[in-house]
């Protein structure tokens, strides 16, 4: 098959009239697929099973400093938990605080303490300041987008490249002391599925910041979500920030939403000494102490870094499936000149890029067939895909035949789209 360009107009119409009488058909289906969740399918969920079905006696309550975790007590985290985290991510366990079950929710008291109360190197809480800017990297993911944008900072869309972010660029934002962070997501990016160079992690460490309480978010929400033994490498940016003397700029997250249950497992977030030591107040006023019998189970349940990776091995059996099911479908779109698409080695999503002004269509026309996808432009600050191209493609959370179904589907919208933006 030759370009979609490069088809004569005549050729177009047949092209065109023969899609959309199989389009037709899948519309008398009556069906009903999501590629919109980035969610883990029950069969994933199955595999975490054991740590739910453990017996528990009274021994088992109590953490290595005998604390006892069915009551109140410990701010921070059971220091199996946090040699756990410290163990998987390679950061020092004095570093890790341990929350409750969302790393979400770290991130958005985080950024509401900063607006409240400042941050170590702040003259003033953010909030007594006019006209704040955050840097958004997209496609990006929408929840961090969302938790800037409801405390007020004007979103500044910088472009992801293979690398990472584009570096030029937040560089000469970063001159601009109302700028006041980044969100980075930065192994297997939701939805870009990249890893930031280690170029990249050194000049987001090294780069000089006009606000003096400038951070970044670190969010390793992918941090050993491989499909395989080979995954991506990403350096560790508390390492680099300590080299430059920037430590105090990191704040990092992650958790085991992924690992073992969305929703019901144990997250993280970790910071320098200093940063850690300006927050405990807050967070002290603010909880008695998280979910002490969550963190025990988990720690009970991997006793290490190697016991995290079996399981995850366990897992990118099933979710590699996926992505294999994921990419073999887009390939019937290779050579045609429409559509480009990431392969990533881990993490949860592909990121579909269309020809410009295709996306919404697309949209509209998988909801016709009964397929839902991510809402176009959510990967995007504000919601607004500015070139209307990019769709997120979540390919975890329907069995292996939906996702088969629903991607034969997205390809032929796909090519359709396309051709009658070419039309
Ligand atoms: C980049 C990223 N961060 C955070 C989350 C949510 O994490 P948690 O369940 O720990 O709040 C997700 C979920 O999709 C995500 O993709």
């Amino acid at each position: 098959m030759k370009k979609y360009q490069e088809l004569t107009k005549k050729e177009i119409e047949a092209e065109l009239s023969a899609l959309c009488a199989e389009y037709e058909k899948y519309k008398e289906q009556n069906l009903k697929l999501d590629l919109s969740r980035g969610k883990p399918n029950s069969d994933q969920l199955d595999v975490c099973l054991p740590l739910l079905s453990e017996s528990r006696s009274r021994e088992r309550c109590f953490s290595e400093n005998g604390v006892d975790c069915r009551n109140y007590g410990i701010l921070d985290g059971i220091p199996e938990m946090k040699r756990l985290f410290s163990d998987m991510l390679g950061i020092k366990e004095e570093y890790i605080l341990v929350g409750d079950n969302a790393s979400l929710q770290l991130m958005y008291d985080t950024l509401s303490r900063a607006m409240l109360f400042g941050v170590v190197g702040s003259e003033r809480p953010w909030c007594r300041e006019e006209g704040l800017k955050w840097i958004c990297v997209a496609p990006g993911y929408d929840r961090h987008f969302r938790i800037t944008e409801v405390l007020g900072f004007e979103l500044l869309t910088v472009p992801m490249t293979k690398d990472g972010p584009d570096m030029d660029m937040v560089e000469e934002l970063v001159k601009d002391p109302k700028v006041k962070g980044i969100w980075c997501v930065p192994k297997y990016s939701n939805p870009t599925g990249n890893t930031y160079s280690d170029e990249v992690v050194r000049r987001l460490a090294k780069m000089q910041c006009a606000a003096p309480d400038f951070r970044i978010m670190w969010d390793n929400a992918y941090a050993v979500h491989d499909f395989s033994e080979n995954g991506d490498e990403l350096l560790n940016i508390f390492d680099e920030a300590e080299k430059y003397g920037t430590l105090d700029r990191i704040f990092y997250y992650t958790s085991t939403s992924k690992i073992t249950f969305p929703g019901a497992g144990v997250a993280m977030m970790a910071a320098s000494p200093a940063n850690i030591k300006q927050i405990t107040p807050y967070l002290g006023a603010q909880t008695i102490g998280y979910d002490k019998l969550n963190q025990l189970r988990h720690a009970q349940y991997f006793k290490n870094a190697e016991d995290v990776h079996a399981h995850m091995m366990k897992l990118a059996a099933l979710i590699g499936k996926k992505f294999d099911i994921t990419l073999e479908a887009l390939e019937a779109l290779d050579g045609l000149g429409i559509a480009e698409w990431t392969k990533p080695n881990g993490g949860y999503f592909v990121s579909l890029d269309l020809l410009p002004g295709c996306a919404k269509r697309v949209f509209e026309l998988m909801k016709g067939a009964g397929v839902t996808l991510t809402s176009v432009g959510a990967t995007f600050p504000y919601g607004i895909d500015p070139e209307d191209k990019n769709l997120r493609i979540a390919p975890t959370y329907p069995t292996d035949r939906e996702l088969s179904l629903a991607m034969q589907i997205l390809v032929l919208t796909v090519k359709i789209a396309s051709l009658e933006k070419l039309a």
